[in-house]
């Protein structure tokens, strides 16, 4: 239930380096397809490197109105997934379930984040001079969060998209359990 998508954080709150590592210390001990654990990561808790990440990532892409975090709410650090195409081409789920660990691990100690798919690979790529064989699968910004998120109900036939109410507070509709449980 705490374990949210949040995207405006206390960018004063640095993350240590240590608590990045303990956290992929979690997607290390998450399952792995036949257990070939081909995932990868780079970590940033650096504000210069911090910044370079920044611009390959796009944020929330139902608030057409909203650029992103902006400075002083942008992500104390970073983790970046990728996977090694020398151990095999095909990652299934596994980033995704690495990324869930992660993220859970970051709620635990009072941290939040949000798993980005939306990425300018090659510029991230050529900005942290990434490796051809380590394909760029996710990254996860994290940091101390600045937002409140609220869920909600999709009700029938409408809308999944996200919004921010008058007061700023992100609203995320599910769907209900009865819904999705088919038999
Ligand atoms: C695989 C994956 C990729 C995502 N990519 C982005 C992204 O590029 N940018 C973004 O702002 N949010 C991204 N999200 C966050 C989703 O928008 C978010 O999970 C969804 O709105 C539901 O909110 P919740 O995580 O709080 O339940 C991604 C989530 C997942 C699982």
């Amino acid at each position: 239930m705490k374990n949210r998508s949040y995207r405006r954080f206390y960018e004063n709150v640095p993350i240590e380096h240590g608590t990045l590592r303990q956290l992929v210390d979690l997607a290390r001990l998450s399952g792995s397809a036949a257990n070939l654990q081909p995932l990868k990561y780079m970590l940033s808790s650096d504000s210069v490197i911090n910044a370079s990440i920044f611009p390959s990532l796009r944020w929330a892409g139902y608030l057409k109105d909203w650029d992103g975090p902006g400075v002083e709410e942008r992500p104390s650090g970073y983790i970046i997934i990728l996977g090694d195409q020398n151990i095999t081409k095909s990652f299934g789920c596994d980033h995704g379930i690495a990324a869930q660990s992660i993220l859970l691990g970051a709620t635990e100690l009072g941290l939040g984040g949000c798993m980005i798919g939306s990425i300018q690979r090659e510029e991230l790529r050529r900005d942290l001079e990434i490796p051809t064989h380590l394909e760029i699968l996710l990254v996860i910004a994290l940091g101390k969060p600045r937002e409140s998120v609220k869920i909600e109900f999709v009700g029938q036939g409408s809308d999944v998209k996200y919004w921010r109410d008058e007061h700023d507070i992100h609203h995320v509709p599910k769907r209900p359990l009865d819904e999705i449980i088919i038999s």
